[in-house]
């Protein structure tokens, strides 16, 4: 008889946390390139629930009932054919692909392909933490604006909005972290968030918004500037210290491109995290006014084990640190999603399995 587990599944789109059913299903069979990998910690990214809600109704999920959950940690139990560099009882942290979810669940298939060794340092809430929301800073920060790990890239003037939710947490440390200098953080190294000068060094400049009761958090967490998003300033977005942005990182619910126009340099440019066709429209009608300002769309690679490798190894080295809203059992797995749903976590929601 095949051994079970305890999962959460949907069975339908909407419905929210109560369409969350505890059930007992059978244990996956790892196949080619797949390893099963006893859950420890399932982390909850905005996306899980969109996708209940219909954001890419009749292509996810594939099918009925659906497990959700990307972001896993845990063991692995057995590996299938084709895995290398893995094997039963190493600690690992995974990006579980959109397609098949499954990691709100004591077993999960975790492919090799966005697999990487969890180091004992970081515990398996952290790493769970880590694939879409540390990537989504990373993937963004270097591979869209261009911001160089070695402190070698351009010194720009950047606005984060939502600066302490699960990706913003990340961001406004991605300043200090993700452009330092590691040869300067050794002279200047004082205490937990030391990169924090490195990037003064190094000419970036953060201003942030979030909630009153999160600003000295975000302040903690590097950010040289914050606004409270409730206040006209914050509202406005104007930088205190009068600073016109290179970048917004807009991580915060939809504003249209002209909400930041008058505080954007001339050639600045608007990342949008949740673009959808109005952000591509907006980029071509730009494009054909010769607006030099551009409103450009983000889209995660989640696939890709050398960015998950890179922002394991910074927590590994204490740059990067994880800052957790909530853990629930995974039973309360609708209390979780719950919490993600209000839009109002300071970091991430966690599932402890
Ligand atoms: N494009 C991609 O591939 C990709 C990948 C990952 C995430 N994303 C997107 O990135 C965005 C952020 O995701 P997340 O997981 O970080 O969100 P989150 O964790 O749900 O963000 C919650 C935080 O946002 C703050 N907040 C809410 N409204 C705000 C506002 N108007 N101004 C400033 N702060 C505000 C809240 O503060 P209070 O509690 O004080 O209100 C709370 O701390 C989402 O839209 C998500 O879909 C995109």
């Amino acid at each position: 008889m095949a051994k079970m587990m305890h999962a959460h599944q949907y069975s339908k789109y909407h419905g929210g946390p109560s369409a969350l059913e505890y059930v007992e299903v059978p244990v996956p069979t790892p196949k080619k390139g797949d390893m099963l990998v006893k859950v420890e910690a399932s982390s909850v990214n905005i996306v899980d629930w969109r996708i209940q809600d219909g954001l890419l109704k009749y292509v996810l999920p594939r099918k009925f009932p659906h497990i959700p959950g990307t972001d896993i940690s845990g063991e692995v139990v057995s590996v299938g054919s084709g895995v290398e560099g893995f094997a039963p009882g190493d600690k690992i942290l995974s990006w579980i692909d959109l397609l098949r979810g499954g990691g709100f669940a004591e077993y999960a298939l975790a492919p090799v392909t966005s697999t990487v060794k969890r180091p004992p340092s970081i515990s398996a809430v952290d790493a769970a933490s880590l694939p879409v929301a540390a990537m989504t800073a990373l993937q963004s920060a270097v591979h869209l604006i261009g911001l160089k790990l070695d402190g070698s890239g351009p010194k720009l003037n950047i606005l984060i909005t939502a600066a302490s939710g699960g990706v913003g947490i990340f961001w406004t440390q991605a300043r200090s972290s993700f452009s330092s200098t590691p040869d300067l953080s050794r002279t200047v190294r004082q205490g937990v968030f030391e990169e924090y000068r490195i990037a003064k060094l190094c000419g970036c400049f953060v201003t942030a918004t979030c909630g009153a009761r999160n600003m000295e958090l975000v302040r903690s967490l590097g950010a040289d500037e914050v606004l409270d998003y409730k206040t006209p300033e914050g509202a406005s977005f104007k930088s205190p210290s009068g600073k016109k942005y290179d970048v917004v990182v807009q991580l915060a619910p939809y504003r249209p491109l002209e909400a930041f126009k008058a505080q954007l340099t001339k050639r600045g440019t608007v990342v949008d995290m949740t673009p959808t066709l109005r952000t591509v429209l907006r980029n071509w009608y730009n494009k054909i006014t010769f607006s030099k300002q551009s409103f450009l769309p983000f889209v995660l690679d989640a696939k890709n084990t050398t960015d998950l490798q890179s922002v394991t190894d910074l927590v590994e080295q204490g740059k990067l640190k994880v800052i957790v809203d909530s853990t629930f059992p995974l039973a309360k797995a609708p209390d979780a999603w719950a919490r993600s749903i209000e839009g109002h976590s300071t970091g991430k929601v966690v599932l402890i399995v």
